[in-house]
């Protein structure tokens, strides 16, 4: 018998049902599911139904989904960053990892933008969605879903919660007043505005104090949603399980202001202000508010609402293993979100990971302020390797980083050409040893490879080079990017001084005597440097996939050796090119080449 074809109507009705409805009602069927559309998700090919399958959960990442009212800059680009080398690390050690990013379509900020380009908001958003996907493919992010809050599917995810939301009777309607900041898509209450003379138009305006943006008046029938039910809940679950914000700084923020009280929220607004969005369900008349529908992105991209049974939901990747955040969103995503993951009955993000403002002479970089540096320019000018680089090195979790050229170019003189293609080209193309050979004669004469000559030079290297993957390691786990960076370049620069001090040039034409049955001075400083040289290339592959890369066949090491585990002293012993072998010569084969323009 054919495997079961289950149609978009049988979903939602099932899903009504997964939950206990506090009233009774007739099941609402969403857009899709009246126009008897086939969901192709539960089209099978094979006989058993893959759902009930129990498969591991994928480790899941996620970035922000960033409005399109403007093109990306760099504060974007870092979170893709920031989410791919978490991805690529998890998959490193053997892991499935998926990573969703994508773009936040609807809501006032979109509709004014779209409006002033004189566009109407569809093209509008598919032209915004296009650039946002482009810089993903340049900064080689390996994204797995790139979402888009105007698919039909997700408009049918969300008008689905919504549906549960009131069933619960978390959802109420009432009137609302408040100060409403376009530019934040959000209210502010009295004590968080202030007016000021607007510099450049010499205006009296009303701003927030928060993020200094223009708010307005407004007073509107709405829907709210129960928050405040949601405090304690929410109090005692960052006080039992601090992790899950693994910065201090930003959980205290987050404690603080729960404790000062949580007010209901608005999560509509009248469909004659805002138009661009997705309708209530049965009730046209308002527009579901833009967090609601943007949050639940993370959920909806993979498949939310899921079936009831089986274990689809973790299959898919949820919850989130890391959702990586800029610190001007966290209240909606360490307040509005878990309360509403809550009230859906679904299991909470791991962790969230909030990282630091990029500014522009210590002025947050925003595209509505228009002082940004375009991503696209920087990677054309300095290669995506090292804007990866640069990003994660230089940008910080608790505190703001100030974008500089001068910086990338002292980063790129001193970590990558002077620290790791200098000590890579001093090894590979010192002309008066095979680096293949001698790896060879070191394992020979010490198979287990961690027999040293008494010298204490020698003993502080090799110390480092048995300790430096794991503290990498490590700090990559507890998502401290900037340490594991760090520790692999300060073992990158004490290699380069025990090369120094070694002197193996030296050593021709006569090696210096050693006791018989232990490796050659020659062939254990080659190899100690040449095994650093690989393991740091493993460790990189993350951040700088395609300089790792290249490092790593420049060096000769075998494409199924360059997982996390082999980043142990001595665990390849088939690696090392031989002389004239694989490595180019000339610029072509530098893996750093002098910056065209240093201006
Ligand atoms: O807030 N430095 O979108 P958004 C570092 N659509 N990161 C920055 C940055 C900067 N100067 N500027 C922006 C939204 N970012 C909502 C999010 S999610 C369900 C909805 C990054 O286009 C950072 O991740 O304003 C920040 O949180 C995000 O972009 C805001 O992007
Ligand atoms: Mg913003």
């Amino acid at each position: 018998m054919g495997p079961p074809i289950l149609s978009r109507r049988w979903r939602c009705i099932q899903n009504t049902l997964s939950y206990s409805p506090v009233a009774t009602r007739r099941p609402w069927i969403c857009a899709s599911c009246i126009n008897k559309t086939v969901d192709r998700r539960y089209l099978q090919t094979s006989g058993s139904a893959p759902a009930l399958s129990r498969e591991r959960k994928p480790f899941y990442v996620t970035t922000p989904i960033f409005y399109v009212n403007a093109a990306p800059h760099v504060g974007h680009l870092y979170s893709m960053v920031l989410a791919d080398i978490i991805k690529r690390w998890h998959h490193l050690k053997g892991e499935k990892a998926i990573l969703a990013t994508g773009v936040d379509e609807h809501g006032m900020k979109i509709q004014q933008a779209s409006a002033k380009a004189g566009s109407a908001p569809r093209p509008f958003c598919d032209k915004g969605a296009e650039i946002f996907k482009q810089l993903a493919e340049e900064a080689q992010i390996q994204n797995d879903y790139f979402v888009r809050t105007t698919a039909p599917s997700h408009r049918d995810a969300v008008q689905y919660a919504w549906q549960v939301l009131l069933d619960k009777e978390l959802i109420y309607m009432a009137k609302h007043e408040g100060w409403y900041s376009v530019s934040d898509e959000t209210f502010f209450p009295e004590s968080g505005v202030q007016l000021i003379v607007d510099p450049p138009t010499g205006r009296k305006i009303m701003v927030s104090i928060e993020t200094g943006k223009e708010v307005e008046w407004t007073t509107e029938q709405n829907y709210h949603f129960r928050l405040s039910a949601f405090r304690d809940q929410l109090l005692s679950l960052y006080e039992n399980n601090a992790s899950m914000i693994p910065s201090q700084k930003y959980r205290n923020e987050i404690r603080a202001s729960l404790e000062a009280g949580l007010d209901d929220l608005s999560i509509s607004r009248p469909a004659d202000r805002l138009s661009w969005g997705i309708p209530v369900p049965n009730d046209p008349s308002q527009t579901i508010y833009v967090w609601l529908d943007a949050l639940l992105n993370y959920t909806t991209i993979l498949g939310y609402p899921w079936q009831p049974d089986g274990n689809a939901m973790t299959k898919a990747g949820w919850p989130a293993d890391v959702q990586i955040i800029g610190k001007d969103i966290t209240r909606f995503h360490c307040i509005y979100w878990p309360a509403f993951l809550i009230a859906l009955d679904l299991p909470l993000p791991k962790q969230i990971m909030v990282h630091g403002h990029w500014t522009l002479s210590n002025k947050k970089m925003s595209k509505s302020l228009g002082n940004v540096v375009n991503p696209f320019f920087a990677i054309q000018r300095f290669g995506v390797d090292m804007m990866r680089f640069y990003l994660a090195h230089d940008g910080d979790v608790e505190r703001d980083a100030d974008y500089s050229n001068y910086h990338i170019i002292e980063r790129y003189k001193k970590e990558l050409q002077g620290g790791l293609g200098n000590l890579a080209s001093r090894i590979l193309r010192g002309k008066k040893w095979d680096v293949r050979a001698c790896v060879q004669r070191y394992f020979a004469s010490n198979p287990a490879a961690l027999q040293t000559s008494g010298k204490s030079r020698v003993q502080a290297q090799l110390a480092m080079m048995r300790s430096m993957p794991e503290l990498a390691s490590k700090a990559m786990d507890e998502l401290s990017l900037r340490d594991a960076l760090k520790l692999i370049f300060d073992g990158v620069h004490a290699t380069n001084k025990f090369l120094h001090h070694s002197a193996p040039w030296a050593f021709f034409p006569a090696d210096p005597p050693h006791p018989p049955g232990s490796a050659a001075p020659l062939d254990e400083i080659i190899f100690l440097c040449a095994d650093f040289l690989r393991m740091a290339g493993i460790l990189l592959q993350p951040v700088m996939p395609g300089k790792a890369a290249q490092l790593l066949d420049m060096l000769g090491v075998s494409k199924d050796a360059r997982a996390v585990e082999h980043a142990r002293v001595g665990s390849d012993a088939d690696f090392g090119v031989s002389k004239g072998g694989e490595v180019p010569q000339g610029r072509r084969g530098m893996l750093f080449p002098p910056l065209v323009s240093e201006v």
